[in-house]
């Protein structure tokens, strides 16, 4: 048997997700993720492993799977839901065939920036969609920043037409894939994995992502020509099963609570600086053009993407929307 499949073995058991199971081994929990160790989430991954360890490690160890080693995020959903790992923290674009209202995350052009992100995540509405899947397994602990998604192409371009009849890799979410549809480009939903040979086959010529994630997987080797479209987010929610975390004590809770809340707020800073220095790595690299656009041009980007707004208004939520918006609005 070989070791993948004995961890596969593992995961099928259903008891090793029950805290309460009297033994003096400290119990093994998988955290599962699709990306390096040095990214945000892969350096909040760490942190998280170290205070549980250093704070519970006679109670609890951390098995970390980055780089999709154990599985790819779709999976990692499922597995959540199903109770067979403990904790992942996808893509907040992932949760569609679970709850329609994250689909706010995806709308184009609908947040000004990281800070108004922040502020929508910690409204009332932003707070609400944490729990709002706890009936089909999947608790949110909290928010990961990434930061906004770029567009990139094998062949240079400007203006939305300009993308006609390209094949863009998108995350498996519907408003993405109609986002590239409006385009005239033909959306591939593929697993995050995958990307880099795509590219590298030509199976795909474009794909939209954040600059610290074209930077660590080096699509720039295939991506010559990029924009700073600055059109999306790429944010996470850190979650784990509903009835793991409900088998924990008052605590053991506390204790989870808080080394997220520390993980989170190290791996945001994290994204904030490697999103500004792989930007720049990729800015000063000779095989790359970098387009930023006009604020002409970029009223032409946001009038072709912008009707998915309307058109998926019924599924999000008006309210969810709107609080998105009022989250642009800077606090005096
Ligand atoms: C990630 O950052 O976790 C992956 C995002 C993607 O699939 O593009």
């Amino acid at each position: 048997m070989t070791l993948l499949s004995l961890r596969w073995l593992r995961l099928a058991l259903p008891c090793v997700l029950v805290a309460g199971f009297a033994s003096a081994e400290p119990q093994t929990l998988i955290f599962s993720h699709v990306v390096s160790e040095n990214t945000p989430k892969g350096k909040m991954a760490l942190m998280f492993k170290s205070m549980i360890e250093r704070r519970m490690g006679d109670q609890f160890q951390i098995e970390i799977y980055p780089n999709t080693e154990l599985m790819d995020d779709d999976e990692a959903v499922v597995a959540i839901a199903e109770g067979r790992i403990h904790f992942a923290a996808p893509s907040l674009s992932k949760f569609e065939a679970y709850t329609g209202q994250l689909m706010v995350y995806d709308l184009p052009f609908l947040f000004a920036n990281m800070e108004a992100v922040e502020r929508f995540q910690n409204s009332p509405t932003g707070l609400n969609l944490l729990t709002h899947m706890q009936s089909d397994g999947i608790l949110g602990l909290g928010y990961l920043h990434n930061g906004l998604k770029q567009l990139t192409a094998n062949r240079d371009f400007t203006r939305p037409d300009d993308l006609a009849g390209l094949r863009f890799r998108t995350m498996t979410s519907e408003v993405l894939q109609k986002q590239f549809e409006l385009l005239d480009a033909e959306a591939v939903p593929m697993a995050f994995g995958r990307v880099y040979q795509a590219l590298a086959d030509n199976e795909i010529q474009g794909q939209e992502n954040t600059w610290s994630n074209i930077y660590s997987q080096a699509f720039y080797e295939h991506q010559p020509f990029m924009m700073q479209s600055n059109h999306g987010v790429l944010d996470y929610m850190v979650i784990t099963n509903t009835d793991f975390w409900n088998s924990l004590t008052a605590e053991q809770r506390q204790e989870f609570r808080f080394a997220m809340e520390m993980s989170v707020k190290y791996g945001n800073a994290v994204a904030l600086a490697k999103n500004q220095n792989d930007r720049a790595a990729i800015a000063s690299m000779s095989g790359v053009t970098l387009h930023e656009p006009t604020l002409q041009q970029l009223v032409q980007w946001q009038n072709a993407m912008k009707p998915l707004w309307q058109e998926y208004e019924p599924q999000i939520g008006a309210d969810v929307i709107e609080a998105a918006l009022d989250a642009n609005q800077t606090p005096d």
